[in-house]
């Protein structure tokens, strides 16, 4: 049994899909492990560390892929990767399918199995599995780091002999996983936190965390949530009211950090131009959903943008943490790959009627198995 892990060629990755403990419990599992030469380097992650670790260094991707049964990797590989990718074998990745048909046909052509990581279904069983979460929960943290930074003022409060300096406002949008790791990092830096959500379940969950909830309370509030966990996409008229409250709100805020997603859909709209213009100069927004249409107007993914003295923060990811981002999905890899093998034969054994597999194998013998993928002319 071969697994292969290949550099990362997309712009701006940082990660690696395997860490050096992973690669040995692999080859503990008796597979045989090929990295690619400088593929963890991005990572703090040397060859040497994976060479010890039990893997084989490949010079290159073709090198890395030859052979494999099971290739692991952040981001969907693109097609002159998949040529070199056996049939059958099984590609597991963030594969990213939302609005991404041809690159769904490219994945069923080249007859592989693809698996999206980020379709795992939320129960006890797959929680460390749970790639959104283990991602999110470092990007929730590192948007608080990276929107102090570009903030000209202190988050805490501090009383000195040469004058007070007060507390930053923080004001999250959006308390799923990263939410509420951006309330808890901005509260333990001192600041004074309000946040927001559409699901009534978070208002506890904000007060839990020292912060104040701010959000329209009306029925359709009370009724948001989907059986999932999930957001709906709400009412033009919630989001006009919610808008309104917002508006008055963030005028206040030092630092706006937003992380509202949907699933399957674009990231709601939550901040326009004006709010961001009725915000004292100096101030900053994170926008963490930029790369999925984005909450705020006129983030830029990949960079951070100056708006009339206003940092609209758009480069601001679990990226920003490779060692630990990929540290943790690595582990989130390893745990589903598990049950992907026969342990005693040593090899890949896949269970097609398992819940995981269902829910995250989107192409199986040349076609898009999965239901919610299928191509539109079916
Ligand atoms: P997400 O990344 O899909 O969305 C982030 C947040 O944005 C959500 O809280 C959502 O309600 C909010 N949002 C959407 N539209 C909004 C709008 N217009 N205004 C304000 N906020 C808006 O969410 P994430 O982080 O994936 O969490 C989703 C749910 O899954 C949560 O209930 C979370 O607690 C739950 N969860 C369950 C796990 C498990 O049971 N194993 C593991 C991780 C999360």
């Amino acid at each position: 049994m071969r697994v292969a892990i290949a550099t990362e060629t997309d712009n701006g990755e940082t990660r690696i899909a395997a860490t050096p403990e992973t690669v040995r419990k692999l080859v503990g599992l008796g597979a045989i492990v090929a990295v690619q030469a400088g593929a963890g380097q991005r990572a703090g992650l040397p060859d040497a560390d994976f060479a010890k670790a039990g893997a084989e260094i490949a010079a290159d991707a073709a090198a890395t892929l030859q052979g494999a049964d099971i290739v692991l990797a952040v981001r969907r590989p693109a097609a002159a990767k998949l040529k070199r990718v056996t049939p059958g074998a099984l590609v597991i990745a963030i594969m990213d399918p939302y609005g991404h048909d041809a690159e769904l046909a490219a994945l069923a052509k080249a007859q592989v199995q693809a698996f999206a990581m980020e379709l795992m279904p939320r129960i006890t069983r797959a929680q460390s599995m749970d790639v959104l979460s283990s991602q999110a929960n470092l990007a929730g943290y590192r948007a608080v780091l990276d929107g102090a930074a570009a903030y000209g003022r202190a988050l805490p409060m501090m009383m000195t002999a040469a004058g007070t300096v007060p507390a930053a406002r923080v004001f999250v949008m959006g308390v799923g996983v990263a939410g509420l790791q951006a309330i808890a990092t901005a509260r333990r830096l001192g600041a004074i936190v309000t946040a927001t959500d559409v699901r009534p379940a978070t208002k506890e969950q904000v007060e839990s965390l020292g912060a104040k909830f701010i959000a329209v309370e009306d029925e359709e509030f009370r009724q948001a949530e989907t059986a999932g966990g999930y957001a709906k996409e709400m009412s033009a008229e919630y989001r006009a009211k919610q808008a309104a409250l917002v508006a008055s709100h963030i005028a206040r805020q030092d630092i706006v950090i937003t992380t509202a997603l949907i699933p399957g859909r674009p990231a709601p709209k939550l901040v326009d131009a004006a709010m961001v213009a009725s915000m004292r100069p100096g101030s900053v927004l994170v926008d963490l959903a930029v790369e999925r249409g984005g909450n705020v107007e006129g983030a830029e993914a990949g960079k951070s943008v100056d708006h009339g003295g206003i940092t609209i923060v758009g480069d601001s990811s679990a990226l920003r943490l490779a060692s630990s981002a990929s540290q943790l999905y690595a582990k989130n890899l390893l745990t589903f790959v598990e049950t992907l093998i026969d342990k005693d034969a040593k090899k890949v054994s896949v269970n097609y009627d398992d819940e995981l597999v269902k829910a995250t194998l989107l192409t199986r013998d040349g076609a898009v198995v999965h239901p919610n993928f299928q191509p539109k002319s079916a």
